[in-house]
């Protein structure tokens, strides 16, 4: 079985789950869902980042111990994950004891190597995004505000891990591996970065300034940069230095926010793995950002969306189908109540919910509540057949490029098409006649559209997973790997009897 490895960042545990951190992992859940369907052996890895001055900081404000907030936050992240259904195989924690010995080996390694030096420095730092600034982070000759809070100038003397000696041989791997970052014309802001020399990364902040995070193995005065610490959990949670590791590395898919991906990602974190010898990632994957009305959602302003509540109060599948469907990976897009009721009434409720009920009860009413079997084969089934044929493969293409947004598109396309057909077969003009063509129609209809609706829900299993099962369950049959599943079949539900009278997936909400 081919193993697929995905990452998503790990949180910051200084705040609280938004519609940011939701989306990612949704997103992440759907690629690894996708993948286990397709019959890869899926390990899904997500996390905290527990470490840091803000983390610090926040415990000092709250007067509890630094864990204590951090153990509080991860039970607030782990609780959004069980409710969105995100099927993470593994969560590290940046605390957990393998990870911080790891992170130890590592440092110890790159000091012996003579990757590490240590340097005295003068130079502007952000606390906010916890490291010294450089020249190009200026925008209009300031660093913003909005990005990097207060910047005050100190002097001290650190840890620096060598960048410079890497950097070509970067720009010429970015340059010869276009699927290295995903979209693409973010590499080219990578190389943007890349053009002038870059400043070696502090990888060390003094004790008497910060005391919350990794000790390093050859100074007990310091602790390590935040970052450095949390890019390792990709390769700790996988064993690095262990047999398994080779199993799991290179990953498939480290899954970002795009304001992270330059420089740590896309800069340091490559060149960590340069200099420990170990083969790149296979694809960054850099997603755009949940905005409000246009703006950054922000405490201050109170535009935050809470994940929580929605997927609370209209269903977890109705929260993952609606950021699914609005997002086109890769681009920024806008959160709006207005937009979310719209996709939840009309393309969940009417289209699809309707759909499945209306279905049942003419199972119940016309069939005796058993599925028929298709009798004959005339133009309108002969054409959905036909357009499922096109959707399977769009959308199956559409999953494996990231188009999920599009992949959706055509799945209710095809839903619509369903509900077309019976608008023109209309079961309950021929269920009055008792000509047997009509008769013989009225099977097929009614065969035809169920087994319609057990294929879209079959291909809808990434992103509504409890939806999809819910279908299933009425047409009694369990979810199974996709491949032969997904194609029709005028024979798999025949005979079968439904597991329930009616159900209201989607109930309306105004
Ligand atoms: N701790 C770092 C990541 C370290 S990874 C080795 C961090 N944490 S974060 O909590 O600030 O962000 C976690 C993820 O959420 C990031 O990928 C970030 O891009 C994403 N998002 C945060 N706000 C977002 C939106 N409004 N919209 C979409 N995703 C955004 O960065």
């Amino acid at each position: 079985m081919k193993r697929f490895y995905l990452t998503t960042a790990i949180d910051y545990a200084n705040g609280h789950p938004h519609i940011g951190h939701a989306y990612e992992k949704i997103l992440a859940d759907v690629i690894c869902r996708t993948k286990r369907l397709l019959g890869y052996d899926v390990h899904f890895l997500t996390g905290l980042d527990e470490h840091g001055q803000k983390v610090e900081q926040t415990a000092k404000e709250r007067g509890i111990s630094p864990q204590a907030l951090c153990d509080s936050v991860a039970k607030e992240f782990i609780d959004m994950c069980a409710l969105l259904h995100i099927s993470y195989d593994d969560y590290i924690r940046t605390t957990q004891p393998h990870h911080k010995t790891i992170v130890r080996t590592i440092l110890q390694k790159l000091f012996d190597n003579g990757d590490i030096y240590k340097a005295e420095y003068t130079g502007f730092y952000s606390t906010r995004v916890e490291r010294f600034l450089q020249e190009k982070d200026r925008v209009d000759g300031i660093w913003p505000e909005s990005e990097f809070g207060q910047v005050t100038e100190i002097t001290e003397t650190n840890y620096f891990f060598k960048l410079n000696p890497h950097k070509q041989w970067l720009v010429d791997y970015i340059t010869a591996h276009e699927n290295f970052i995903f979209p693409k014309f973010r590499a080219k802001q990578v190389l943007e970065f890349l053009r002038e020399d870059i400043n070696d990364l502090c990888i060390s902040r003094p004790k008497d300034r910060l005391s919350w995070g990794i000790e390093l193995p050859f100074d007990s005065e310091y602790v390590t940069y935040v970052w450095f610490d949390a890019l390792i959990n990709y390769i700790s949670a996988v064993g690095y230095g262990t047999e398994k590791f080779s199993e799991f590395w290179p990953v498939d898919y480290h899954v970002i926010g795009k304001d992270i991906l330059v420089p740590a990602h896309a800069v340091y974190w490559p060149i960590m793995l340069h200099a420990l010898d170990l083969p790149m990632p296979k694809t960054f994957l850099a997603h755009g950002w949940w905005l409000c009305s246009g703006e950054k959602m922000s405490k201050s302003v109170g535009n935050v969306v809470d994940p929580l509540d929605y997927a609370k109060q209209f269903g977890t599948d109705a929260f993952r189908y609606f950021v699914i469907r609005e997002m086109n990976v890769g681009q920024d897009s806008d959160f709006s109540h207005e937009l979310f009721l719209s996709r939840y009434n009309n393309d969940l409720g009417n289209d699809l919910g309707n759909l499945v009920s209306r279905n049942s009860n003419m199972l119940q009413r016309y069939c005796g509540g058993t599925i028929p079997e298709i009798a004959t084969a005339e133009a309108p089934e002969t054409e959905l057949i036909g357009l499922w044929s096109q959707t399977h493969e769009k959308v199956l293409h559409g999953y494996d490029r990231l188009q999920f947004h599009r992949a959706l598109e055509d799945i209710f396309t095809f839903i619509g098409a369903i509900n077309k057909f019976l608008e023109i077969r209309a079961p309950w003009k021929l269920a009055k006649s008792k000509d047997p063509r009509e008769q013989n129609r009225l099977r097929t209809t009614l065969a035809a559209s169920s087994e319609a609706i057990r294929l879209a829900a079959t291909i809808l299993a990434p992103i509504l997973p409890t939806i999809s099962q819910q279908i299933l369950e009425i047409f009694q049959i369990k979810a199974m790997a996709w491949g032969k599943q997904l194609d029709w079949n005028g024979h798999n539900l025949a005979n079968q009897s439904l597991g329930m009278e009616s159900v209201i997936l989607f109930p309306r909400i105004v």
